[in-house]
């Protein structure tokens, strides 16, 4: 890319860049705020895997709750699983508790990309984007965007994740020294709105002129990508155990599937390949059906049984007032079993 198409871009994210809560206006230096490398570390973590639109609302309430990494380093970790239930991929809210107070007894975020690679759970995409977005560092910010539009800019052929080489080394060579959180926002937001997966608006791109994707056509062929594995189908049980108003629920080991989110009791489907699960206690047992729940890793259906106690659970737990159970912090799978649960009440 030359040096006037990275302008080009630039020009074009003057003027296109999406308005976000965590984003400063383009052409703006980061500010010098101790808040903003902690906003910027925590829309970045929650955007992995998770849209803008998803995203929002949590970072509104994080932001909200805890203002400062101060703030998120003193919560337990079981109210900041609570606040993360239905974002996914829970492992995300588990390290972001262990980055905080790693930082806050640090004293701060520090701002080059090494350091921050060093703090827990953050990769190197992590790291790169809040060295260039939070502190204005030259670094190579590579997301699934970026690699969608490098791949298209060079019509990079082999497939993913060879790909993966080239288009780092092609990304590198691009990124300019100067309005480094600009211009990995505006690669971003070019990936999302202009160079987008299936349908590519090549009309109104500022790098259409020289991508050589476009000349060689179909654009949209890029990044090739590999074969797509079949998801493992999963099965297995949950229990809405109930006595007197309240549903009994337990925490998640804090490893593995869900970890150390509150959850139905289950027949531990998540560490074996099927469940078959006998109801845990005794009681008037009824069957509820199923419910279908799609991991990144594996489609499960979790058959829902429903038990009128009359002795109390084993292992550890807590009885839940059900009036009150939209505020336990269910992952998304147990609030469909909730759901199911209490649809023929
Ligand atoms: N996806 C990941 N980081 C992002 C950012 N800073 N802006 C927009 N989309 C993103």
């Amino acid at each position: 890319m030359t040096a006037s198409a990275s302008d080009n871009l630039l020009d074009w994210y003057d003027k296109h860049a999406r308005e976000l809560p965590w984003r400063n206006p383009p052409g703006e230096p980061a500010p010098n705020d101790p808040a903003w490398p902690y906003r910027v570390w925590l829309s970045e973590v929650m955007l992995q895997q998770t849209t803008v639109a998803a995203v929002k609302p949590y970072f509104a309430k994080f932001t909200t709750i805890w203002p400062t990494v101060f703030d998120l380093a003193g919560a337990s970790d079981d109210e900041v699983m609570a606040a993360w239930a239905g974002l996914g991929y829970y492992s995300r809210a588990r390290n972001l508790v262990k980055c905080a107070r790693e930082v806050a007894s640090r004293g701060g975020f520090p701002s080059t990309e090494p350091e921050l690679r060093e703090l827990p759970g953050l990769g190197a995409y992590t790291a790169a984007a809040i060295a260039a977005i939070a502190f204005g560092e030259r670094a190579v910010v590579v997301d699934a965007n970026v690699e969608r539009v490098v791949a298209r800019l060079f019509d990079i052929e082999e497939p993913l994740p060879g790909a993966r080489k080239p288009i780092r080394a092609r990304a590198d060579e691009i990124t300019p020294g100067h309005r480094a959180g600009d211009f990995a926002q505006a690669m971003m937001d070019l990936g999302s709105q202009i160079c987008t997966t299936k349908a590519p608006r090549c009309l109104l791109c500022p790098l259409s002129e020289e991508c050589e994707g476009r000349k060689a056509g179909q654009p949209e062929r890029l990044p090739v990508k590999p074969p797509k594995k079949a998801k493992p189908e999963r099965r297995g049980t949950a229990y809405w155990i109930k006595r007197e108003g309240k549903v009994w629920l337990v925490t998640r080991p804090g490893k593995g599937m869900l970890g150390g989110m509150r959850a139905l009791p289950d027949d531990g489907w998540s560490a074996r390949e099927d469940g078959s699960g006998e109801a845990p206690i005794a009681g008037e047992v009824q069957e509820m059906g199923a419910v279908r729940h799609t991991f990144s890793h594996a489609h499960l259906t979790l058959r829902v049984v429903r038990i009128e106690a009359t002795t109390a659970p084993p292992g550890d737990g807590e009885w839940w007032p059900i009036g009150e159970i939209e505020e336990a912090g269910l992952p998304t799978l147990f609030v469909k079993a909730a759901r199911l649960a209490l649809a023929s009440n």
